[in-house]
């Protein structure tokens, strides 16, 4: 089975809002499923639906894998919320859809997180430290916001000169 391309900066559907999720169908489910393999396919540990070209919010998330199967424990979020903020942290972060880059990004240190399951069951989990940071940034994704729109001005624009030249290169 061929993996989902994963959208890469700077495609304008990064930057749109995701609509909410009413029903869970079997597209969603397949989405889900190929969502999971994209991200331990790339590796990551988390990946937004609107990375995989679905305007949808839903996201998926597994922050603890190792290389064995029985050392995967993905979670899916459906429709997801942010119901409580505390503390600030800061985290060197990274994104599939931001090729070769990193940068430190303050966000909040602990969060609960509200959303449904696949089969409709709620969601709630209070996270910290790498965790909350992954959920915060794919929650971002679904607001059509990437982590570089939360570095300095000046940071990103040195990263957007250097991703126009990069993609140029690979068209020249
Ligand atoms: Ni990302």
């Amino acid at each position: 089975m061929a993996l989902r391309e994963v959208l890469q900066f700077p495609d304008p559907r990064l930057k749109e809002v995701s609509k909410p999720i009413t029903r869970v169908d079997d597209e969603i489910r397949e989405l889900a499923r190929d969502m999971i393999d994209v991200m331990y396919d790339e590796p990551g540990i988390g990946l937004a639906a609107p990375q995989v070209g679905a305007p949808i919010r839903l996201f998926v998330i597994d922050t603890e894998w190792s290389d064995e199967e029985v050392g995967r424990n993905p979670m899916v979020v459906i429709n997801p919320e942010i119901s409580e903020r505390e503390g600030r942290i800061t985290w060197e972060e990274g994104c599939l859809s931001v090729p070769d880059y990193t940068a430190t990004v303050e966000r909040d240190a602990r969060i609960r997180l509200r959303g449904t399951d696949l089969d409709g069951n709620p969601i709630e989990e209070i996270a910290e430290g790498l965790r909350a940071v992954c959920i915060q940034h794919e929650v971002d994704h679904l607001d059509g916001i990437l982590f570089i729109d939360r570095i300095s001005r000046l940071k990103r624009s040195l990263y957007v000169k250097k991703r126009k030249k990069q993609l140029a290169e690979e068209q020249g």
